[in-house]
Formats: structure tokens, C-alpha cells, sequence
């Protein structure tokens, strides 16, 4: 399955976009929120597990192109995290040479449309650092709105971290 915008195609990674995809997580820059730099051996696990994730069961994390040329931005789409194990979580990365052009808000929007049509769930969450002001701001953009904050913990490592929701019926 895939999702479509207006400029974007949301859809299952490929074997092209591993180069680019395995050089972001990578980056610091990137990853700095995300438990640091990733490995490439990493990466092509995540990959797998969320294209897997896509064919059963409707959802992933999974890969953002721009349709205009094919580009290979990031990676868009929902999980489930240990944390709160009932919800779908909405998460997003991308290479950042495409920061800073509503694509995230754009590729995020298409996932919670289709998390709440197709999906059926009656919420989606979304998790961040404190400190990750970039990702707070999609989240706002998205109408979404903080439920509370708490430590989390990742591989050992604590966090503090704030929990945004956004409800089916919080949709205009
Ligand atoms: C979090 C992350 C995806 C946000 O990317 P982003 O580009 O800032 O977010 P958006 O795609 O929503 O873009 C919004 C920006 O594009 C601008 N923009 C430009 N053209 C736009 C358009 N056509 N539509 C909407 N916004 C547009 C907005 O004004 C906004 O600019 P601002 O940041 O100066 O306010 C990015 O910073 C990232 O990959 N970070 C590292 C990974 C990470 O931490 N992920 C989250 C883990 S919890």
C-alpha cells in the first residue's frame, strides 16, 4: 500500500533509498533525539521490520519521496511502541537538506487521515525528547496536543519526554 499528497508518496522503503536512507541515520543532526547515530546493519533491520509492519498490518515507519523527482526525503508513519503498547505513534525523520518545507506536517497528516479512516483508531500519540523543539512544532502543526509528561526509558537510557495526542474527533 501506499499514500499520496500533494507532493509527496508515502510508501514501503526500496532498494534505492537505502544509500540516502542508511547516510541519515547516520547524522548526528538527526539522530541527536533518536538514541544518536545508527548503524547501517540497524537501519536495514528497521527497514525490513517496517515494510513488514506495511504489508500486514496497514502501517509503518516507513519511507517519504517527493513525487515531483523521486527523491528519497526520510522516513514517515506509525508504530507501536513499548511504551504505550494500545496506541499508534506517529514519528518522523528526514535527511535535513528537506527540513524546513512542510514536509513532515505533510507526510504526518496522510498517516493520521489514514490511522483514523482505515485504521479505525480513535487516537494517535506522538513521543518526544523535551528538548526537540523541531519535532514539538510538527506536532502543534498538527493539531495535536500535549497529554502529559513523563520519564521514558531506551536501552538503559532515561528521558524526559512529552506525549502528544490527537483524537479522531479532534479533526476539523
Ligand atoms: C523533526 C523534523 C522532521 C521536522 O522537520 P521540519 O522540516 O522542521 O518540519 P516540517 O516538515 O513540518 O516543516 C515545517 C517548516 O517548513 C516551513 N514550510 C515551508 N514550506 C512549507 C509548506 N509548503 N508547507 C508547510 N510548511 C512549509 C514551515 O514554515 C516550517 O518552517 P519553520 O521550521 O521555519 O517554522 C526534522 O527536524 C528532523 O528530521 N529532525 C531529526 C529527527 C527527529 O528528531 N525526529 C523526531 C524524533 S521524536
Amino acid at each position: 500500500m501506499e499514500l499520496l499528497t500533494e507532493r509527496l508518496r508515502l510508501r514501503a522503503f526500496e532498494p534505492a533509498d537505502q544509500l540516502a536512507n542508511i547516510a541519515m541515520n547516520l547524522q548526528s543532526e538527526v539522530m541527536r533525539w533518536l538514541g544518536g547515530p545508527r548503524s547501517a546493519d540497524k537501519t536495514l533491520a528497521e527497514t525490513e521490520y517496517n515494510n513488514r509492519t506495511l504489508g500486514e498490518f496497514g502501517y509503518g515507519k516507513v519511507a517519504v519521496e517527493r513525487r515531483a523527482d523521486g527523491a528519497f526525503l526520510g522516513v514517515c508513519g506509525l508504530s507501536i511502541e513499548d511504551w504505550y503498547p494500545d496506541d499508534l505513534e506517529i514519528g518522523w525523520r528526514l535527511l535535513p537538506i528537506h527540513w524546513g518545507q512542510g514536509y513532515a506536517t505533510e507526510a504526518a497528516k496522510a498517516w493520521i487521515a489514514h490511522a483514523f479512516s482505515t485504521l479505525n483508531s480513535a487516537r494517535v500519540i506522538s513521543i518526544s525528547d523535551v528538548p526537540n523543539q523541531r519535532s514539538i512544532a510538527v506536532m502543534e502543526r498538527l493539531g495535536m496536543k500535549l497529554d502529559h509528561t513523563g520519564e521514558l526509558e531506551i536501552d538503559g537510557d532515561r528521558f524526559e519526554a512529552v506525549v502528544y495526542v490527537l483524537g479522531n474527533k479532534d479533526l476539523a
